[in-house]
């Protein structure tokens, strides 16, 4: 039996003619750009996170760059971000004309490294940018208090993390802003690009709107200079189709990733760690799993609710991941390793200074890493097969 990565079509096809009749509907109405579409799936989503202004964007990586310029964050500023991410989180950074800073990352829960952070901080620093990765919120209390000693915003990029939570806060709402993806691999999955950033700034979100629209207002008359980052209505009214599912498709993530954790946590040599406290394991110098472990199954911290958009395993020992890629291709079961390399390893930040100091974590976890199957409509029989082929490589 094959088990893709992702099924896009087991989730939207049995949607086909409510899809069809949102087409129609925008085909109809003649409004291609803004408008109700737009507003109503930003009402919703505002709703859904509980936040006050949420703003749809022509995607998540339009949406981290948006929330920079409207935080007026450019040239000869540094904002800091976590090594082991997607390229979006850094790219923004750099385009926006200010530096990323990397940090190491926990090698337990993917995030980021916040003491390491704190030792990044300079007189150029003007924002800190943690990313929930996989579906699972960094360590939000240090992260805000550290912003908060140095007077700074916090810019969360929740692109994997939409509806997850720390401590009961909803991701995107704790900090300045929030960014969300609709990219169709995402939880909430579209047909095409596109995002959602969130405030619960009034004036920032003014200010997001304007830039979002070449920084016009009214038309013609730019106070700004934006760009060109609006969601489509056509890409909205289709997402307003899948919203009202959405709490479905995370339950049976979380029904998935339980049974992962159980059948595979069963396997010798197979070990998940145990996450007693909010606080990432290296500021705790401890490695909570045996030490006979060859795969490291991923864990959630008690306190945050989260969303598995990705399941990752850490495979051990040199060249262990990619033997086991290989294993899991050959039996037609999809898998996929973000990320392979670090932001700091990558060519186009080879001239940062931040690029040039060892990250560890990030090293390791990119070599380590591998997400297996676990969107929502994979089924028990495809999971036993993921889980066997994993017992198998292991026993081989
Ligand atoms: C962590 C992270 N940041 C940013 C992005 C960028 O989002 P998008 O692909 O919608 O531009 C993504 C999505 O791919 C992501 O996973």
């Amino acid at each position: 039996m094959s088990v893709p990565l992702l099924d896009l079509n087991a989730q939207n096809l049995v949607l086909e003619d409510e899809l069809r009749t949102a087409f129609e509907r925008v085909l109809r109405s003649g409004q291609f750009i803004l408008g109700p579409e737009v507003q109503g799936l930003e009402g919703k989503i505002a709703e859904l996170v509980g936040a006050r202004h949420a703003i749809g964007v022509s995607s998540g990586t339009d949406g981290i760059l948006l929330a920079l310029m409207s935080l007026g964050i450019g040239p000869g500023d540094e904002v800091i971000c976590p090594s082991f991410t997607f390229f979006a989180t850094a790219g923004c950074i750099s385009r926006s004309g200010a530096s990323p800073v990397f940090t190491d990352s926990c090698p337990y829960c993917f995030n980021m490294d916040v003491a390491d952070a704190a030792r990044k901080i300079t007189p150029r620093t003007k924002a800190i940018m943690p990313v929930h990765l996989f579906g699972q919120a960094a360590d939000m209390d240090a992260v805000m208090a550290l912003a908060e000693r140095h007077g700074m915003p916090v810019i969360e990029d929740a692109a994997q993390s939409m509806g997850a939570a720390y401590k009961g806060r909803k991701l995107g709402t704790i900090g300045t802003f929030g960014m969300f993806s609709l990219f169709p691999s995402k939880n909430l999955g579209g047909f095409g690009d596109g995002g959602i950033l969130v405030t619960d700034d009034g004036e920032l979100a003014g200010k997001a709107r304007m830039l979002r629209a070449h920084g016009a207002k009214p038309k013609y008359f730019h106070k700004l200079v934006g760009g060109n980052f609006r969601l489509d209505p056509l890409q909205a009214a289709l997402l307003s189709v899948k919203l009202p599912h959405y709490d479905g498709y995370t339950r049976r993530r979380r029904d998935n990733a339980s049974y992962y954790a159980e059948r595979l946590g069963a396997i010798s040599g197979i070990a998940r760690a145990s996450l007693a406290e909010s606080l990432c394991v290296r500021a705790h110098g401890a490695a909570p799993v045996p030490p006979e472990t060859q795969i490291v199954i991923p864990s959630p911290y008690a306190h945050n609710e989260h969303i598995w958009n990705q399941f990752t395993l850490r495979v051990l020992g040199a060249g262990r991941r990619d033997a086991l890629r290989a294993a899991l291709t050959r039996k037609r079961i999809g898998s996929e390793v973000y990320y392979p390399v670090p932001m700091h390893k990558q060519e186009c930040f080879a001239n940062l200074d931040s690029s040039r100091v060892a990250l560890p974590n990030a090293e390791r976890l990119a070599e380590e890493a591998l997400s297996i199957p676990i969107y929502p409509e994979l089924d028990r029989a495809q999971q036993d097969e993921v889980i066997a082929a994993i017992g198998s490589f292991l026993e081989g």
